[in-house]
């Protein structure tokens, strides 16, 4: 009896203990990374040319450690003369790099991956002074996944020629990257690059540049030929130098969709491609059958990791009413055992944020958030009493319109709300401009894949967050921006049709209507009767223009064919609304819509002769009838891809796999080119149909009269109201309308130069995606270029779920 009660006691007591056991500290020896950079007399100079190089206008800044304000080195200041120079070596070392054999390049990327193992303990200690996040996530997380993403792409180079025939780098590619995962991001953007034969100039974070710097050290070390990596250091400034260089052929950005916006409008005049990866307000959504002490773990890593400034941060909790009050309890209390302190020591939960600036304005939108009727609670952290530091902050009674549901804060600040239902959930999860990544939490697999496929975001992870891998693409849907990094997808932001580049240039703008590939007879036939009444269609009507008037088409030689209706703003604004409400298109199941798209084939196969003599006015007999069957074709071939253009299952290096779906953009806008203007039309309203998207089409503006035997055809063929609408008038004014209404997801502009350079500019407002044919002449009548999975991939935009399995 006496020797149980003891035992008790000295249980108790160790139960106590552990209770109020402290850590000590437990710092990591920063001693090689400090040798390194002593190495360097703690001064850098530009990588170009696979040498180091002062700055031309010799300015340099500091890096400075954001939990001590001490200066770590300093960094040279980028000019526009020495990204000029940076883009020249990049450009010297394009031949070199792209006459090595496939072999050859995957061994270069295998001997960086190598490298960064070699030297990962010194880049997590230089990533940690220079970013201020804890040793234990730049140690476990970054370099890691830097490591993998090489060994990722170190795979890919010799696989291209068979896993994507005829396509081709893009050339050099300029690169700009955040300070908040700063070799990860870089990571991120040049091993895709490398591995499908671009070179590349790229411009780390101000704040953030030595991993860079180190990494270029590595590229001398495995012998990169030179110029193949070129890292040019600076602010803003030397990002937009290198944004507006004529040398570049394709910009990626990563940062703050502001700046997305700005580089999307610089951009817009030329033909460089790009991709950008913006901010986010991810929901992290929690059911009432969610396990909650899981959901409260997930939510310490979706919320303060890296002090939340992660792009795809878990920043908008939205709770199921019934379980609101016990979930916030035990966050409460997980948030009270969050370390905060020096980020060099390993038991420090959150580190310090990346500098002054920030600190100030997650300051700002805290003050706002609680002016604007939040509640806010922070625990009792001790806080350390010098550097940049701010505690785990929790705002309840959020408003769903309040700057802090709608704003990214990039801080360590979570926004609280509820809901009642799965359907209010993604209605709040959907209510940002936002769309980069969601967390789902729920036992029931019926529920989270539900309301995974219902929310706009890149990237939802079920019952889990943060799940990254260089096999699963990661990306935005709306203004989180465009393109994705990782996976197949994210391999072809680098690379481009091969016949693209030598596509010719419709030089004098006139976007004339050149012969087909096929033979072509110019003899045309009498025209029908001028009397046939045009109209416009939309919502599966046909409708007069708001206008009221109509202009004179008229046939090669000057004569009257008919007449077409003037579309305006409002006729528009009409056909975005009816595309919008067509998502029973979307609901469609593959299957139907291949069926409704072969009823259309049939349709247009009945009418054939007569479509053919009409159009024989515009283009000429055997013309004519060679586009009507080319186009009863096209509508074949896509009815066959609606079926068949799907999505893949990742196998991650961990327990989950990543489902990637390829999913519509919603309401695409289509510029139809003149060449062609069946077939031409056709080739871009199909894929935009197949993959279950709703279209708004401008066709041809010298021969709009196509639009009375297309609306004939989509009639007798089952097509939903509204799926696709067609509005004829002045290219270039409802090009303008399209492009500004935020009601259009995406911009299909394949009309001249100019047109083409206007949808990029126009459309930077809720940032659509655009894609054009940079004013080039495709031949319709060729299948290589006319149709085919580089459409497809335009009217798509893939979401991966990642979906954890076992206990
Ligand atoms: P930022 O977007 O200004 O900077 C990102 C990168 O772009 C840096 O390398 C910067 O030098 C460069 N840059 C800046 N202006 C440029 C221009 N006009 N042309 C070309 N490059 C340019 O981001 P910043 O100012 O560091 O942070 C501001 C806010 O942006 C943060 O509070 C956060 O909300 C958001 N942000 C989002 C990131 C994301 O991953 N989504 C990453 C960093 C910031």
């Amino acid at each position: 009896m006496g020797q149980e009660k003891e035992s008790e006691t000295t249980r108790m007591s160790i139960a106590e203990k552990f209770l109020t056991m402290e850590y000590g500290p437990a710092p990591e020896d920063p001693k090689e990374a400090l040798l390194w950079l002593d190495h360097h007399q703690r001064r850098f100079a530009h990588f170009i040319d696979g040498a180091w190089h002062p700055p031309l206008e010799g300015r340099f800044f500091d890096s400075t450690d954001p939990s001590t304000g001490d200066k770590i080195a300093s960094v040279a200041q980028g000019s526009p003369a020495d990204i000029d120079a940076a883009a020249k070596a990049a450009r010297n070392a394009l031949p070199t790099w792209q006459a090595l054999t496939p072999h050859v390049r995957a061994r270069y990327l295998y001997a960086i991956a190598r490298a960064i193992q070699r030297h990962s303990r010194r880049l997590a200690v230089l990533e940690t002074i220079d970013n201020g996040k804890p040793i234990r996530e730049s140690r476990d997380i970054d370099i890691p996944l830097v490591a993998r993403h090489f060994y990722y792409h170190a795979g890919w180079p010799q696989l291209l020629e068979a896993e994507f025939p005829g396509y081709t780098a893009c050339g050099v590619v300029g690169q700009i990257i955040p300070w908040n995962f700063p070799l990860l991001m870089l990571a991120w953007k040049i091993a895709p690059a490398l591995a499908t034969g671009n070179t590349v100039v790229l411009k780390p974070a101000e704040f953030t540049p030595l991993t860079a710097l180190a990494f270029a050290e590595i590229c001398q070390e495995v012998a990169l030929p030179a110029g193949v990596v070129n890292i040019v250091t600076g602010d803003g400034s030397t990002g937009e130098a290198l944004v507006k260089h004529p040398g570049v052929d394709k910009v990626a950005f990563t940062g703050s969709t502001e700046v997305g916006r700005s580089i999307r409008a610089a951009t817009a005049q030329s033909h460089k491609r790009l991709s950008l990866e913006l901010g986010g307000k991810s929901p992290f959504v929690v059911f009432e059958d969610a396990d909650l002490d899981s959901a409260v773990e997930g939510l310490v890593d979706g919320i303060w990791l890296n002090q939340g400034q992660v792009c795809c941060a878990g920043s908008r909790l939205l709770m199921q009413e019934s379980i609101a009050e016990i979930l916030i309890d035990k966050i409460r209390s997980r948030m009270s055992a969050l370390r905060v302190g020096p980020p060099l020591d390993k038991n420090i939960d959150m580190g310090a944020i990346v500098a002054p600036v920030q600190l100030q304005r997650i300051r700002t939108l805290v003050d706002q958030g609680i002016a604007e009727g939040a509640t806010c609670w922070q625990p009792p952290t001790q806080m350390p009493g010098r550097g940049l530091y701010f505690p785990p902050t929790l705002l309840s009674n959020v408003h769903p319109a309040s700057t802090v549901a709608q704003q990214e804060i990039f801080g360590p600040v979570l926004a609280a709300m509820t809901f009642r239902t799965p359907a209010e959930a993604v209605e709040l999860a959907n209510n940002t401009v936002y769309g980069l990544a969601a967390s789902v939490w729920s036992e029931s697999i019926n529920v989270a894949l539900q309301v995974a496929a219902q929310i706009k975001a890149g990237v939802i992870w079920v019952n889990c967050t943060n799940q990254f891998d260089a096999a699963c693409g990661f990306g935005g849907y709306r203004e989180s921006g465009y393109g994705r990094e990782g996976g197949r997808e994210g391999l072809l932001e680098y690379l481009q049709p091969s016949w693209f580049n030598h596509a010719p240039c419709d030089s004098n703008q006139t976007d004339s209507v050149p012969a087909p590939s096929i033979g072509t007879a110019t003899e045309t036939i009498q025209p029908p009767a001028i009397d046939r009444t045009v109209k416009l269609y939309i919502a599966g009507k046909q409708a007069r223009p708001d206008s009221g008037y109509s202009f004179e088409v008229r046939g090669p030689r000057g004569e009257l064919l008919g007449e077409a209706p003037l579309g305006n703003r409002k006729d528009i604004r009409n056909a975005v609304e009816a595309a919008r409400q067509a998502s029973a298109w979307a609901k469609t199941t593959a299957h139907s819509r291949a069926q409704i798209l072969y009823y259309m084939a049939e349709n247009l196969s009945l009418r054939q002769s007569e479509v053919a003599l009409r159009l024989a006015a515009a283009v000429g007999e055997a013309r004519a009838f060679q586009e009507v069957s080319a186009s009863i074709e096209r509508i074949f071939s896509y009815a066959a891809w609606a079926d068949k253009f799907d999505g893949a299952v990742h196998h991650p290096p961990a327990r989950m796999i990543a489902i990637a779906m390829n999913e519509p953009l919603g309401t695409v806008g289509i510029i139809c080119p003149n060449q062609s203007p069946l077939l031409g039309l056709l080739s871009l309203v199909l894929p935009v149909l197949a993959a279950g998207n709703a279209a708004v089409v401008i066709p041809s503006e010298t021969y709009p009269l196509i639009v009375a035997d297309l609306y004939q055809v989509f009639d007798t063929s089952d097509l939903p109201a509204g799926a696709v609408n067609l509005v004829t008038g002045h290219t270039a004014e409802l090009l303008r309308t399209l492009a500004e209404h935020d009601g259009v997801d995406a911009l299909w502009c394949f009309s001249n130069e100019s047109n083409a350079a206007a949808a990029k500019s126009l459309s930077v407002g809720n940032l659509k995606q655009v894609f054009t044919n940079e004013g080039r002449v495709i031949d319709w009548f060729n299948p290589t270029q006319g149709e085919g999975r580089w459409f497809l991939q335009h009217a798509t935009q893939v979401k991966n779920i990642w979906v954890p399995y076992g206990e």
